[in-house]
């Protein structure tokens, strides 16, 4: 969500920032824009729409050597030139990831001082709030500081002041901001990714901390303003990791890197056939004495929470509850002090989880995250960890992340299970052995149905809503189909759990509607059969994602994918990977924009 970039060096800053704003273009992509010092002051160059026009617009500009740039995903205000960041006066211009939650009180007050406002932004008053103190106090240290005793809300803020034509000033809270130093220069920036062709190596800002950059250093003062050394981290991936890599989208390359990223994600955990996961580290307390857990999490990731909650249950019979993060924050959850608050995220950034996560933790309750990025504020702030080794999921949409959480997710369910003494010894080294070869083995076969998944997309991609439906895990599965249809291709989908329709649903179907239906689970398929006749009988077209070697009857089907087999508990595993094949396709054959689909952003840093 919005991305920052801001280089201060030796170099001409211009084409760095643009490079840089194109790989964080992933993270929003209303509008873009820079603030650059020149030999007049500071100018700023905005656009709406994509980096593209940015370029265009920057064309003839003269050299600078210490600027800042935005992508933005909006917030406060429709995406225009107007609303793009920088935000700023002649004396600073800032960039701005997150919201400033008072900027109503703020505006009142500097509106007061004779400000004026051209943009709807909560950004335009923090900009204009350091230039009311920046005007005072002469320092841009004091003016900052002085700023933000007034404002509240998350930010993550890198800005440039008249008369200091060589400095970045960097802060934040909440919200994740980087200072990189490299051969020429040093840098700011909201992802590593932006600036791994100039550096691998990074400082993570601490809240209250302000990193002053000039072109040889990096200065980061604490809240006092006393200068504090601080060690760098390396980026543990390359670049390769978040480029294309010969594929035509990100979400195409990040679906094929599945079969690796669990294996990454699992074998580390795995020894002598046994998940290693240590619950009573994890968990804060042995399995004998653990409470009920809670999983939160956003959208995909909650979806896999869904699939998690069917292994936790199934294997090691401890209740689970499944929660979307926007909504238990806010509902007064029941947590006991022996419970589990497991988050789940890809980022590690997204707002509403981790305000899940800070709720859990002040009411006393042990927390887990399931992250996929190291290093992000939950990672750092939960009480235990498990990263996903997935490397950098750039496609907005989530595919990769899915399978090592539910992967992940697996595993602590069976090392669960087997401390709990509701599976053997045995029986956990069977499920360990199918998890780490046989489901890796399954995926990559899944990724040969890569033309059946494209020849059927285009069988139904004039339609204008599809139902999706499954039962026992898959209907949680029909959920994540049905999610990466809607937001890649903009086609209305409905997922429900295949028993339900006749609740009400069906109404729905008439000749031709679209149903494609998970039959893969054979302990159900009699009932799944007769939840397909219901809706065959009224006219559906019906696409089946089928357990490869299952039964069909006759006359149910229109279309068939064959899912590679593997045992009930994982089959999640590899119908996931045709599901995403087809939104995939989908989106292609419909022409939108596969990795960057309209109003979405990757990483969610608002509530
Ligand atoms: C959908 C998607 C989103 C994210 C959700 C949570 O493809 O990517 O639904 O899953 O915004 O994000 P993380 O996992 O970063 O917390």
């Amino acid at each position: 969500m919005c991305g920052i970039i801001g280089y201060t060096g030796r170099k001409n800053a211009l084409p760095r920032l643009i490079e840089g704003l194109k790989a964080l273009e992933y993270r929003g992509y209303d509008s873009a824009g820079v603030a650059f010092v020149h030999k007049n002051g500071i100018k700023a160059v905005k656009s709406k729409g994509r980096i593209a026009l940015l370029e265009e617009k920057l064309k003839g500009e003269q050299e600078s050597f210490c600027a800042i740039g935005h992508t933005r995903w909006a917030t406060h205000g429709e995406p225009s030139d107007v609303n793009s960041h920088p935000h700023g006066t002649d004396s600073v211009y800032i960039v701005h990831n997150g919201i400033i939650e008072n900027y109503a009180v703020i505006k009142e007050f500097l509106t007061e001082k004779g400000y004026s406002f051209e943009s709807e932004t909560d950004t335009e008053t923090a900009a204009k709030l350091i230039d009311w103190f920046y005007s005072k106090e002469k320092s841009p240290i004091s003016a900052i500081r002085k700023a933000l005793e007034m404002i509240s809300g998350s930010y993550a803020i890198g800005a440039v002041f008249e008369g200091y034509p060589d400095k970045i000033y960097a802060f934040r809270k909440d919200s994740p901001l980087l200072a990189a130093p490299s051969e020429d220069g040093g840098f700011i920036t909201s992802d590593i990714s932006a600036i791994l062709r100039h550096t691998r190596e990074f400082i993570r800002l601490e809240e209250g901390e302000i990193a002053v950059l000039s072109p040889d250093s990096i200065e980061i003062l604490s809240t006092d303003n006393t200068p504090i050394e601080r060690d760098f981290e390396t980026v543990s991936w390359d670049i390769e990791a978040a480029e294309k890599g010969g594929y035509d989208h990100f979400m195409l390359k990040e679906i094929f890197e599945q079969p690796d990223a669990v294996k990454k994600t699992l074998s580390p955990r795995v020894t002598d056939g046994l998940p290693t996961l240590d619950i009573t580290k994890l968990a804060g307390r042995c399995v004998g004495e653990l409470g009920a857990i809670h999983i939160v999490a956003c959208g995909t990731a909650y979806h896999a929470g869904l699939i998690g909650q069917y292994a936790i249950e199934k294997l090691a019979r401890i209740p689970v509850k499944v929660e979307l993060a926007s909504e238990f924050r806010y509902k007064n959850p029941i947590l006991r002090k022996n419970d589990l608050v497991i988050i789940i995220s890809q980022s590690g950034e997204t707002a509403d989880s981790l305000a899940a996560l800070r709720l859990a933790k002040e009411r006393g309750v042990r927390t887990l995250a399931v992250v996929n990025v190291a290093g992000s504020t939950i990672a750092q702030e939960a009480d235990s960890v498990l990263l996903t080794w997935a490397g950098p999921e750039i496609a907005v949409a989530s595919t990769k992340a899915f399978s090592v959480q539910i992967a992940l997710l697996y595993l602590f369910a069976i090392r669960l299970a087997l401390d709990s003494d509701t599976i053997s010894e045995e029986e956990a080294r069977q499920y360990c052995t199918e998890l780490t070869t046989d489901v890796p083995a399954a995926i990559s076969k899944a990724l040969d149905l890569t033309d059946l998944c494209s020849s059927t997309a285009q069988k139904y991609k004039d339609n204008s809503s599809i139902f999706f439906i499954g039962r026992g895990a898959s209907s949680a599965l029909a959920h994540e189909a049905a999610l990466k249809m809607k937001e890649i291709s903009y086609i209305h989908c409905e997922a429900y759990a295949a028993g339900e329709l006749k609740h009400g649903t069906i109404s729905l179907i008439t000749d031709g509607t679209p149903v494609f239906a998970f039959l893969t689970n054979r302990s159900t398929a009699d009932k799944m059969i007769s939840n397909i006749r219901e809706v065959k009988t009224r006219g559906a077209r019906v696409m089946l994602f089928c357990r490869e070697g299952m039964p069909i009857p006759d006359g149910i089907a229109d279309d068939i994918i064959p899912i590679p087999s593997l045992s009930q508990l994982f089959m999640p595993m590899s119908e996931i990977i045709a599901a995403q094949l087809v939104a995939y396709y989908m989106s292609c054959h419909l022409g939108c924009d596969v990795d960057k689909p309209r109003n979405l952003a990757k990483s969610v840093t608002v509530e």
